[in-house]
């Protein structure tokens, strides 16, 4: 077993962790291995960034998460949730940090069926330093890989069943890329392992519409707003994998990515081979907006 002392030196500061309520150190979880989670992966999950220590966009992702715990069925409440994240980030100290949240449908002796009484969730939450590994990419523009979306029929519940996902992620690693686009059977593609996909079209944003083949990303829905204010025609229009040679640029979002110009796709460049215009104005504004919101008091 791999021992309490070993976890926290993974670390480079062991984050803070609140177990239904209590808080301690992540090393010092202990977690029932007849956790629902544990053996069915019956769970969902939520990641929030904290910038200068407040939580970013937080009413949208706890938004996300209420939906999700009704999706699943999962009675755990919200309110508490909620004040256990606010707790453990002032109590943490980290003030660039992400928080981790993962509630189970909780411990039952193991049967497919939901238990009926339904057993009391168990959540996680934890907080942790922030270090952005993106950043090498950002400046210089990604490289990812298009692979086979292998995923379950219902990716729109931010479920803790990420195995395609990190075949996909894994696939894009062994072949030196920062991310990997996911393909359905006939060439669309619906979104990164663990980002949102945008291309640009004649200066028109485009993305997939919401379904169930997608997480609906909450900086997907931040970047819709950002196109408003930077005055960006943006559609719903869900790229296919032919239609790359014809794209102008590419970029990736999510909660601790941000925004990622993808500059290569299968060692084929978009565009260019440089990071575009729109991209660049959309770093920009997305910036600002983290400067506004670290400003706010
Ligand atoms: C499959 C997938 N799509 C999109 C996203 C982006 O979501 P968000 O912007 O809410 O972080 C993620 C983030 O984890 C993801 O895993």
């Amino acid at each position: 077993m791999i021992h309490p002392s070993e976890i926290a030196k993974m670390f480079e500061q062991e984050p803070l962790a609140c177990w239904n309520g209590e808080r301690l150190p992540l090393s010092e979880v202990r977690v029932s291995v007849l956790d629902r989670g544990f053996l069915f992966g019956d769970a969902i999950y939520e990641v929030i960034r904290v910038y200068s220590g407040k939580p970013f966009l937080f009413q949208d992702h706890l938004n996300r998460i209420q939906r999700n715990l009704e999706k699943m069925s999962l009675p755990a409440d919200l309110g508490s949730i909620q004040r256990w994240i606010e707790e453990t980030i002032s109590a943490s100290g980290f003030v660039e940090a992400s928080v981790y949240i993962h509630v189970t449908r909780g411990v039952a002796p193991r049967t497919h069926r939901f238990p009926d009484p339904p057993p009391t969730p168990n959540v996680l939450i934890y907080v942790a330093a922030f270090h952005d590994s993106y950043s090498q990419f950002r400046h210089s523009g990604a490289s990812v890989v298009v692979v086979p979306d292998q995923r379950w029929k219902r990716c729109d519940i931010k479920s803790v069943n990420l195995l395609a996902n990190c075949f996909a992620s894994e696939m894009a690693h062994q072949q030196g890329c920062a991310e990997a686009l996911l393909s359905d059977d006939s060439g669309k593609l619906s979104e990164g392992s663990r980002s949102s996909l945008f291309g640009v079209k004649d200066s028109v944003v485009l993305t997939a519409p919401l379904g169930e083949n997608i997480l609906p990303g909450i900086t997907r829905r931040l970047i819709q707003q950002l196109c408003e204010e930077c005055q960006l025609e943006m559609r719903e229009e869900t790229i296919h994998q032919s239609q790359l040679d014809e794209i102008d640029e590419l970029f990736l979002t999510a909660t601790t990515m941000e925004i990622l110009p993808v500059t290569r796709v299968d060692d084929q460049p978009i565009g260019d081979g440089q990071i575009g215009p729109v991209s660049r104005q959309l770093v920009d504004a997305y910036q600002k907006h983290i400067e506004r919101f670290r400003n706010e008091t």
